[in-house]
């Protein structure tokens, strides 16, 4: 039996567009290099899904692509074409069959694409200034103003597939410095035309993409049908994006009526640099949306204890990420009152019983210290 103490993880919660999640957590979107060669879902990442998407409220799924020059990874499933609104059926409808609502995390790489995925090799980003950062080498080249307008119409496209695929919702991701965050970073967005050249500028973009989506929702949508944002709240370099950066975005989506705001973050509890605050980036995120529209924290939460922790700092909803590729079991085990059970280290025996396609396994067993228990 659930312990009590815990039963604020099992709260349920009702978005603003009436959406009702069963509870607190959520599957945070992991990108798993296991698609079809044609971009298709394949049958590996379906039981990938289908082993972790009971108990959780809501399922973020890995990134798609919304157009042919977003492709980020390997192994990335499309979302660019109406081909494949088959394949992103199959996905929905294997989440939703779970019991968990099914959120599809879409995404264009920009400058983070490796050349060799896209079209040409012809890399775009806001400006032709490469990423310092791992895999970010290419310089890539800037987008025309009416490129820039047809990637935007390009996310409507992608949200107006998930619509027709049954999801129940889509994520824009705006974080981990992929093309809407490259354009609200000054260190990626170096333009002096309607797209930057100011903080309010730089937020042209971010702010257009929502825009364009919640228009696709409102005309096709005939069910409820959420839109949430992800964002990174600061960047490492400089100039780079900065918590006083990030805090002006946060007022600006909280704006636009979204039905989450999810930060990502590798540790719940990490704290700004270079500012006094005692308050984690999380918590300072918390504050200044207030009630405004939920957030979704994650990062290293493990146990049951670290959930609840995260959530009685005041933030709604608790995104787990490796957790659950660790220990699919997570929420029932909770429920159950099995929450000593949960295992929080990754096995390497047990690629087969956790359900983790090989290009997956591969990746994380190949990066020493990314997931526990993998030294
Ligand atoms: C294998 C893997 C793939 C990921 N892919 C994505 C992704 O496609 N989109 C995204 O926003 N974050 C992605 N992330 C980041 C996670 O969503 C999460 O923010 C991060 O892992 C920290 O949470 P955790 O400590 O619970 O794992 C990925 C993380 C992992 C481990």
């Amino acid at each position: 039996m659930l312990k009590s103490k815990y039963t604020p993880l099992f709260e349920s919660l009702t978005l603003s567009n009436g959406i009702q999640l069963e509870n607190r957590i959520v599957m945070a979107p992991m990108t798993n290099f296991s698609s079809n060669p044609d971009g298709t879902v394949s049958d590996d990442e379906v039981k990938y899904y289908v082993r972790r998407s009971k108990g959780v409220g809501m399922v973020i799924t890995a990134c798609t692509y919304v157009t042919a020059n977003g492709k980020g990874f390997h192994g990335e499933f499309a979302g660019d074409s109406d081909d494949m609104i088959p394949s992103l059926r199959r996905l929905a409808a294997a989440i939703k069959a779970q019991g968990a609502k099914a959120v599809l995390q879409i995404f264009h790489g920009g400058r983070m694409c490796p050349p060799e995925l896209v079209p040409n090799g012809d890399i775009v980003s806001a400006s032709a200034v490469p990423a310092e950062r791992e895999g970010g080498a290419s310089v890539p080249r800037a987008l025309s103003d009416a490129e820039i307008e047809s990637i935007v119409r390009g996310f409507g496209e992608t949200t107006r597939r998930a619509i027709e695929a049954g999801f129940d919702g889509v994520e824009l991701h705006g974080a981990n410095g992929y093309l809407i965050q490259q354009f609200f970073s000054p260190h990626s967005n170096r333009r002096d035309d309607r797209w930057g050249g100011s903080l309010e500028k730089r937020l042209t973009f971010p702010l257009s993409v929502v825009d364009e989506v919640k228009k696709v929702v409102a005309k096709h949508a005939k069910e409820p049908f959420l839109v949430g944002y992800r964002f990174s709240p600061e960047e490492p370099e400089t100039p780079g994006i900065t918590m006083a950066d990030t805090l002006v975005l946060v007022d600006a989506l909280a704006d636009k009526k979204l039905d989450y705001l999810h930060v990502s973050v590798m540790d719940f509890w990490s704290s700004p640099r270079g500012v006094e605050d005692t308050r984690s980036r999380i918590e300072i995120i918390q504050e200044r949306v207030g009630d405004q529209v939920p957030v979704i924290g994650v990062g290293s939460i493990y146990t049951a204890d670290d959930a609840l922790k995260a959530l009685q700092s005041g933030i709604p909803l608790i995104a787990l990420g490796r957790e659950l590729i660790i220990d699919p079991d997570w929420v029932e085990k909770v429920e159950q009152g099995r929450e000593s059970e949960i295992e929080t280290r990754l096995n390497k025996n047990d690629q087969e019983r956790l359900v983790i396609p090989d290009p997956l396994w591969q990746a994380i067993i190949n990066r020493p210290g990314w997931f526990p228990g993998v030294e």
